[in-house]
C-alpha cells in the first residue's frame, strides 16, 4: 500500500499522508490541503466521508455489521458483562479487576447524591416536560454546583469528574422520569447494584416495599451496553466538539443529550413505537406505511430502519430483537406492536426500495418494545438511551482532552453575496 495519495488541481500535484487505522481502514490526511494549495478546502455535507479524529475507543464496520468496545464483540460483552464493567472499559480502555469496580462503583456511589437545590430547578419544569429536555438543562446544572475545572492531566482529577457524573447522572434521569409520573424523589439504595439502584430510583413507590424481577434488572443492563458507545455519531461528535472549546464535561454532555434528542438518531427509540402504534390504530395496515416511507413527495420515514453507517444488520438490533422476545415471553406479556414490527421488517427487508438502499432496522427498531414491557413510558425511552451512552460520551470526551485535540472548527464553501454596498433604509 503506498503511503501518499495523490491530489491534481488545475494541472498541479500534491501528495497527501495516507493514515491507516489497526483494522485497515485507510484515510487520506488532508492537514495541510489548505496550506499545500493555497486555500483549497473540502466539502462534505453530514460528514459522510470525513473522519474528525482517530479514536482508539470503539471499531465498528458498518458493511460486514460489526461493533467491538475497545477489541471486545458486542455480542460478547452483552452475553458476559454488565453495564458497569463495559463503562469502565470505554472510559479506562481495559476491563476492570475484580477491585477496579469495586473501587469504581463505591467511588461512584459515594458521588451519587445531588445538591437539593437542584430540586427547585426540577420543579420549575412544567409536568408535562419532555424527560430529555429536563435533562440537558438538570446536566448542564450540575456545574453550578460543581464549579471546579478540571485540570485534564491530572488522572486524579479526571476520575473525580468522571465517578461525579457516572453517580449523579442516574439520579437526574429518575427525578426526570418521577416529577412527570407525580412521585417523590427518590435516592434509591447504594446497598443496590448501579443498573438495579436506578430502576429503584425510577419506580420505588412510597408506600410500597421495593422488589423487582431480576430478569427485568438484567433486561436494562444488557440495553443499557448495547448503547454504551458508538463512535462518532451526532451525539458524541457534539460532546467532543463542545468539550474541543474546553468547556466542561458536565455541559459537553448535556449538549450531547440535546443532540441525542432528534429523532434521527436517539429519538428514534420513541418515534419507532409511536409510529407501530399508529399502524396498529390502522388496522395493521403496514403497507400504507411502507408506501409512505417510499414516497419522495412524504417526508415520512420508517422510523427504527436505516443507519449512517451500517449497510447491513446492526448487530446491537439483531441482539435486541431475540431479547425482546425473551423479555416479553418470560414476562408473559403479549404485545401486538411486536408482531406488527416483525411483519414490518419482514416486508421492509424484501422490498426492492429498502434493498437498494441498504436499509436494515436499527438498535431503535425493537428497543421500545422492551422498555415498554419492562414499565418505562415512551417519553422515557430516549432518557434511557442517554444513560446508557453516557459512559462512551465520557470516554470519547476523556479521550478527546487527553489527545490534546485543537478546538472543533469545520470549513465551509460560501455560496452567498459577493461584496456590495449598503443602502439607506430609504433607498430599499
Ligand atoms: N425510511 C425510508 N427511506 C429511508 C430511510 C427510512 N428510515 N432511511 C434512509 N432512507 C432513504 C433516503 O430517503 C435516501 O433515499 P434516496 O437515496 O432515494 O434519496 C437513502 O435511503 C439514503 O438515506 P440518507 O438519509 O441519505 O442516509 P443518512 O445516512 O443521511 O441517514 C438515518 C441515516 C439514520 C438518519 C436515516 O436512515 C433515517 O432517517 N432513519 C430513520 C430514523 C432512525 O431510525 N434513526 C435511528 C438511527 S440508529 C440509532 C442512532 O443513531 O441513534
Amino acid at each position: 500500500m503506498s503511503e501518499t495519495a495523490t491530489l491534481e488541481i488545475d494541472g498541479k500535484k500534491y501528495e497527501l499522508p495516507l493514515i491507516t487505522g489497526t483494522e485497515n481502514e485507510i484515510a487520506i490526511d488532508i492537514k495541510t490541503l489548505r496550506g499545500v494549495t493555497g486555500g483549497v478546502t473540502t466539502i462534505d455535507p453530514g460528514y459522510k466521508n470525513t473522519g474528525s479524529c482517530e479514536s482508539a475507543i470503539t471499531f465498528l464496520n458498518g458493511e460486514e455489521g460489526i461493533l467491538r468496545y475497545r477489541g471486545y464483540s458486542i455480542e460478547e460483552l452483552a452475553e458476559k458483562a454488565d453495564f458497569l464493567e463495559v463503562a469502565y472499559l470505554l472510559i479506562f480502555g481495559e476491563l476492570p479487576t475484580a477491585a477496579e469496580l469495586e473501587k469504581f462503583h463505591s467511588d461512584i456511589k459515594a458521588e451519587s447524591h445531588v445538591d437539593e437545590d437542584v430540586k427547585k430547578i426540577l420543579d420549575g419544569f412544567p409536568k408535562a416536560a419532555h424527560p430529555m429536555g429536563v435533562l440537558s438543562c438538570l446536566t448542564s446544572a450540575l456545574v453550578a454546583f460543581n464549579p471546579n475545572t478540571v485540570n485534564v492531566d491530572s488522572e486524579e482529577e479526571m476520575y473525580r469528574a468522571i465517578v461525579k457524573i457516572m453517580g449523579k447522572f442516574p439520579v437526574l434521569t429518575a427525578w426526570a422520569h418521577r416529577k412527570r409520573a407525580g412521585l417523590p424523589l427518590d435516592y434509591g439504595d447504594n446497598s443496590l447494584g448501579y443498573v438495579e439502584n436506578f430502576h429503584k430510583m425510577m419506580f420505588h413507590r412510597p408506600n410500597d416495599e421495593y422488589s423487582v424481577d431480576k430478569k427485568i434488572v438484567n433486561a436494562i443492563d444488557k440495553l443499557l451496553i448495547l448503547h454504551a458507545d458508538h463512535e462518532q455519531n451526532c451525539s458524541t461528535s457534539t460532546v467532543r466538539i463542545v468539550g474541543s472549546s474546553h468547556a466542561g464535561l458536565f455541559v459537553s454532555i448535556s449538549a450531547g443529550i440535546s443532540a441525542l434528542w432528534g429523532p434521527l438518531h436517539g429519538g428514534a427509540n420513541q418515534a419507532v413505537i409511536e409510529m407501530l402504534e399508529a399502524i396498529k390504530e390502522d388496522d395493521g395496515d403496514t403497507k400504507k406505511y411502507m408506501a409512505k416511507a417510499k414516497d419522495k413527495e412524504d417526508p415520512f420515514r420508517l422510523m427504527g430502519f436505516g443507519h449512517r453507517v451500517y449497510k447491513n444488520f446492526d448487530p446491537r438490533a439483531k441482539i435486541i430483537k431475540v431479547a425482546a422476545d425473551d423479555v416479553l415471553d418470560s414476562l408473559g406479556i403479549d404485545d401486538p406492536v411486536l408482531n406488527i414490527a416483525k411483519g414490518l421488517e419482514k416486508e421492509a427487508l424484501e422490498d426492492q426500495y429498502f434493498v437498494d438502499r441498504k436499509l436494515y432496522p436499527n438498535v431503535d427498531f425493537y428497543s421500545g418494545i422492551i422498555y415498554r414491557a419492562l414499565g418505562i413510558p415512551v417519553e422515557m425511552f430516549t432518557p434511557m438511551f442517554a444513560l446508557g451512552r453516557l459512559p462512551g460520551w465520557i470516554a470519547q470526551w476523556k479521550e478527546m482532552r487527553q489527545r490534546k485535540e485543537p478546538i472543533g472548527r469545520p470549513r465551509q464553501v460560501y455560496i452567498g453575496e459577493t461584496q456590495r454596498a449598503f443602502k439607506q433604509i430609504g433607498d430599499r
